[in-house]
């Protein structure tokens, strides 16, 4: 397959349009095709030599390489302004491999304690049985990484701005001081995406995300990708990437690909419209509080402001009652937030962090049931507003 001609913009929505997605690598179809395909076959054997020498540059077997996948990848690639991408077959997958990538026997993580509870989960459960040591940290302060810091440190692994609280890591401030103690570092960008935040410009070595969040947009699809210069990048291709095997498959591969054509325009309705939910939210008498980095009240506004291009369309807030019977009240008043895990699609969800927790944690551990997160979709916003206003007067 020849390289795609060079977009002439560095424009996101330039980029999302056109990047990887040269027609004429394709006998001009406009719309990449989906090489489903498993296996790649070869005219002679000199070829396949010449394949073998070097899977992660030739077709062999989409395990390693797909044309399909490699549109998406190299798309993903221009709008980070990452050297190189790998895609997966879902977040965790993602986030996973790239955490293997920097971790051996006998290291120790410093992870940001609000985290996604499975790559929290995975990094201080599942890897102590191979004897890699973490500490959880609240993380918003630059000063409690360095003092987790251990001879042994290996990774730093971060979340900012995280999927639950929304809470911001300084990842400027971070990221030097992990390059000092020669530590590497993840960040999961999944929130703002690189339209909103740049971590690679910010000195994280790899950033990870969830594709099947606004990447894909419509809710049907499951996806990851890791992203970062071409060296680590090319050590995940030949290591956790085959070896694991949790890679994408080409069609789910186009959706991200035909989704991301729109995530510009798209993320910026999102913003938009919880930029104004969030303010109906803070100034209604029934909210103690919201949690949203857009949003004067949050805490950490002027570090969003400084790191961030603007906030997208996940929030949470508190309600002024914890009691969970009050508050399924209101959630199971809601008619156009549907009550669901997940975010990032066109549609407005309602989740409440505390219905998971209490089948995984003891009640000391729950979270205040009257918190609520919401993701603001794609509805027109004043109608989104009616169904909020609604359903807190049945409160
Ligand atoms: C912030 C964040 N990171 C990662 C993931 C995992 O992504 P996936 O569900 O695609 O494995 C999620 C999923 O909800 C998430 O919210």
């Amino acid at each position: 397959m020849e390289r795609p001609a060079p977009v002439p913009s560095d424009r996101a929505e330039t980029l999302a349009a056109h990047a990887g997605d040269d027609p004429f690598r394709f006998l001009g179809a406009a719309a990449p095709p989906i090489f489903e395909t498993s296996t790649f076959v070869f005219r002679t054997v000199a070829d396949a030599l010449a394949a073998f020498a070097d899977e992660q540059e030739h077709y062999v077997y989409t395990r390693r390489r797909n044309p399909t996948v490699r549109v998406v990848e190299e798309k993903l690639a221009a709008l980070e302004g990452a050297a190189e991408c790998r895609l997966f077959a879902s977040g965790m997958a993602a986030i996973s491999a790239a955490i293997l990538s920097c971790v051996g026997a006998g290291d120790h993580v410093v992870c940001v304690d609000t985290a996604y509870g499975p790559a929290r989960a995975f990094i201080t459960g599942y890897l102590s049985r191979f004897g890699i040591s973490a500490t959880l940290v609240d993380g918003c302060d630059p000063a409690e990484w360095e003092a987790a810091v251990r001879p042994n440190t290996r990774l730093f692994y971060l979340e900012s701005p995280s999927s639950g609280l929304m809470k911001l890591q300084d990842l400027a401030a971070v990221t030097a001081l992990a390059r000092r103690h020669g530590i590497a570092t993840i960040c999961d960008n999944s929130y703002a995406t690189m339209l909103l935040q740049r971590p690679l410009e910010l000195g994280v070595d790899l950033v990870v995300y969830s594709c099947s969040k606004y990447f894909g947009g419509h809710s049907d699809v499951l996806a990851g990708a890791v992203l970062g210069p071409a060296e680590r990048i090319r050590r995940i291709g030949d290591a956790e990437q085959p070896l694991l095997g949790g890679v994408v498959g080409p069609f789910e591969a186009w959706l991200i690909g035909r989704g991301l054509r729109t995530l510009p325009l798209r993320l910026r309705q999102h913003q938009q419209s919880a930029g104004r939910v969030a303010e109906f939210l803070a100034g209604h008498p029934r909210v103690a509080r919201v949690h949203y980095p857009g949003h004067p009240s949050h805490p950490q506004h002027g570090l969003a402001l400084r790191q961030m291009r603007g906030a997208s369309g996940l929030l949470s807030f508190e309600l002024d009652t914890g009691d969970l019977k009050q508050v399924s009240r209101f959630v199971d008043a809601l008619r156009l937030f549907r009550l669901g895990v997940s975010w990032g699609g066109y549609e407005s969800l309602v989740w409440l962090p505390v219905i998971g927790a209490m089948h995984r944690a003891p009640e000391e551990q729950w979270p205040n049931p009257g918190l609520v997160r919401i993701h603001v979709g794609l509805e027109d916003v004043d109608d989104l507003l009616e169904d909020l206003d609604r359903a807190l007067r049945a409160l």
